[in-house]
């Protein structure tokens, strides 16, 4: 069985959405000069994020996804990150945007970022819907952050907690409950 939890808000849904329209308004002004905006979404983690984000971004994008996994089931980094799905696109010569929904250990977007940078795309930009610093083991950081977090074990709003909770429209924080 595993063991008992319940979700605390941590960051409610009006709040996401008001920092995502202010995430937007920084890209789109230091995008102006693309003409097309390859957004990716890191799934799964970013797919809530990614459908908001492009959404507010009132100019051309192409959306394309890769799926890195470091975590798999359980929740524990393994630090070994996996390429699961490649990008369907090219990205050489384009302005490309990694979106990932969380920043821990630094592995998956430090590991992404490097492969793609061998693709020798125009500019290579990252943005992370949270981070949580006091995690990090590999000296990484995301060009732009919607929250700073500590370090609690966070689910909704495309994160999971054993393939679960993905689908809450806020970012909550797992607390274990004492077994009866
Ligand atoms: C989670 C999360 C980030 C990554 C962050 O993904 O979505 O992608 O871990 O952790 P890190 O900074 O320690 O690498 P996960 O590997 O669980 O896959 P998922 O997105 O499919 O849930
Ligand atoms: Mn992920
Ligand atoms: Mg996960």
């Amino acid at each position: 069985m595993a063991r008992p939890y319940v979700i605390d808000e941590l960051i409610s849904a009006k709040a996401i959405a008001a920092r995502i329209e202010e995430l937007a308004r920084d890209i789109r002004r230091d995008f102006r000069d693309t003409d097309k905006l390859v957004v990716v979404g890191l799934l799964r983690g970013s797919f809530v994020f990614i459908a908001d984000l492009v959404r507010e971004l009132d100019m051309p994008v192409e959306v394309d996804f890769l799926e890195a996994s470091s975590y798999g089931n359980s929740t524990e980094s393994s630090r070994e990150v996996r390429i699961l799905k490649d990008l369907r696109g090219e990205i050489q010569g384009r302005d490309v945007l990694v979106v990932e929904d969380i920043v821990d250990t630094g592995h998956t977007l430090s590991h992404v970022t490097k492969l793609l940078n061998t693709r020798a795309p125009a500019r290579l930009a990252t943005i992370a819907l949270l981070d949580k610093p006091s995690r990090r083991e590999v000296d990484v950081k995301a060009d732009y952050v919607g929250f700073e977090i500590p370090d609690e074990f966070v689910v909704g709003y495309g994160i999971d907690f054993a393939q679960r909770n993905r689908n809450l429209p806020f970012i909550g924080a797992v607390r274990f409950t004492e077994d009866a």
